[in-house]
């Protein structure tokens, strides 16, 4: 019923997702945080099901940022564990339905099998054309931004690239996956108001969206609703609403 009130032409092209809320979910049950992380699978097929149908182009997860390598040793095996067996476990329908498994992040730190598990992922799925889901994993918005700087004071050391030319594209195409575009909405469940070192360069403009439904309850309904939340709101981009009713196109750098 819902979807049809859903303006096909306006969706946000780009859906990033801060799945939080795993460990409350399942303390409010009286089960083990784990349990709750096993119970976020279900909500991770549901969203990505949902998305590919409602015509999501990208969609972003963050499954695990660099801070979360300081949670106790038995959370962090679990989650690399639950994560290799979701790879494992959905791929075929990933590909089947055209999807394009990306991973962002400092994935040099994954251990070697989960390591191998999304390169094979990434390898077998890089020619669909569907949509593209992006595995942010070992990812901190920060590090992403020194890692880029890095790598662009190498070439400016190498002398192939002048510091006075370097401008936001250049920057950008140094991220960790350039042909990303930028997240239109950005969605965090769990009910909590921060973005936890989320793609800071690339939310410069997203739209956010907050529930305090946690990510094991979060399903396709829930994603209409954000979507419908996104769909009423006006994107100024720094222009005033006369402009942008106008129809004038914002600049972008
Ligand atoms: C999100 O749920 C999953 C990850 C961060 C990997 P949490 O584990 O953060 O759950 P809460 O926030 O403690 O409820
Ligand atoms: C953000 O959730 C990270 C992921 C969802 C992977 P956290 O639970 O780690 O964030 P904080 O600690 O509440 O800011
Ligand atoms: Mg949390």
């Amino acid at each position: 019923m819902q979807e049809r009130r859903l303006r096909s032409d306006r969706l946000p092209r780009h859906v990033a997702v801060i799945m939080d809320g795993n460990g409350r979910w399942a303390e409010a049950r009286g089960l083990s945080r784990n349990e709750g992380h096993r119970a976020g699978i279900e909500a991770v097929r549901a969203i990505v099901r949902g998305a590919h149908e409602l015509g999501i182009r990208t969609l972003t997860l963050y499954s695990f940022s660099l801070e979360n390598w300081e949670r106790p040793r038995g959370e962090v095996e679990e989650l690399m564990r639950i994560l290799e067996h979701y790879l494992e476990s959905e791929l075929d329908e990933v590909h089947r339905n055209g999807i394009q498994v990306r991973a962002i992040g400092r994935l040099d730190r994954l251990a070697a099998p989960i390591r191998k598990r999304l390169d094979d992922a990434i390898e077998r799925t890089r020619d669909n054309r569907e949509m593209q889901l992006v595995f942010a994993l070992s990812y901190g918005g920060r590090a992403e931004i020194v890692d880029a700087a890095r790598s662009l004071m190498r070439e400016a050391e190498l002398g192939k690239l002048d510091p006075d030319r370097l401008d936001e594209k250049t920057f950008a195409a140094h991220l960790y996956d350039p042909d990303l575009a930028d997240p239109d909405l950005l969605i965090r469940t769990g009910n909590e108001m921060r973005v936890s070192n989320f793609l800071l360069w690339q939310i410069a403009y997203a739209e956010i969206y907050t529930t305090p439904v946690m990510w094991p309850d979060f399903r396709k309904g829930h994603l209409v609703e954000a979507l419908l939340d996104y769909q009423s709101r006006e994107r100024r981009f720094g222009l005033t609403s006369a402009q942008v009713r106008s129809g004038r196109e914002p600049e972008r750098a």
